[in-house]
């Protein structure tokens, strides 16, 4: 080895290294696209859990909630309260808000119908099946 870097061998490294990494991009984005609708349970995505997310949605839950991870960290992960505390608790603690509890932070009351209760759960219910690969990992977010 003579120590001399030329300039051919810097451009085949860059271009080298460019192509190598494009094509690894490539490679996971296909992966991930193939995957994906495996994992998202689609099939699950009924008119229930549609209305549900609707409310999800206007009352602005993500405004204080995470859900799978994403939103605010004010307030319990919900994308798998389902599993944690099953239908009946949920709709009895929106119910039951704010709790007035001194020294815990305070959900609002939505005043919700039995049917949006319902609908709510359907979506909390469709988001808990959906594989995540576990995320997030601490399990009240
Ligand atoms: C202003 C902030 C805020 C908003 C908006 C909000 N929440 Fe909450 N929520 C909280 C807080 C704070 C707690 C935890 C209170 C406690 O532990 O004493 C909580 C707890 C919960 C729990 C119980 C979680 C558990 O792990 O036991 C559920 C279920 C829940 N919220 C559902 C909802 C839904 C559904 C919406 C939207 C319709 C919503 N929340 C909107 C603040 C909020």
């Amino acid at each position: 080895m003579s120590g001399t870097f030329t300039k051919s061998m810097a451009r085949n490294i860059f271009y080298g290294g460019s192509m190598f990494f494009v094509l690894l991009f490539l490679a996971l984005t296909f992966d991930t696209m193939k995957v994906l609708p495996q994992r998202d349970n689609r099939a699950n995505l009924t008119q229930a859990v549609i209305n549900g997310k609707k409310i999800w949605e206007t009352r602005n839950c993500i405004g204080c909630h995470t859900l799978l991870g994403e939103g605010a960290y004010f307030a319990p992960e919900l994308g798998n309260v389902y599993t944690r505390r099953g239908p009946d608790f949920i709709k009895a603690w929106i119910m039951g808000q704010p709790t007035g509890t001194p020294g815990r932070r305070q959900m609002p009351q939505f005043n919700l119908t039995p049917q949006e209760l319902d609908d709510l759960v359907a979506f909390l219910k469709y988001s808990s099946e959906i594989n995540s690969a576990k995320w997030p990992p601490n399990i009240e977010g």
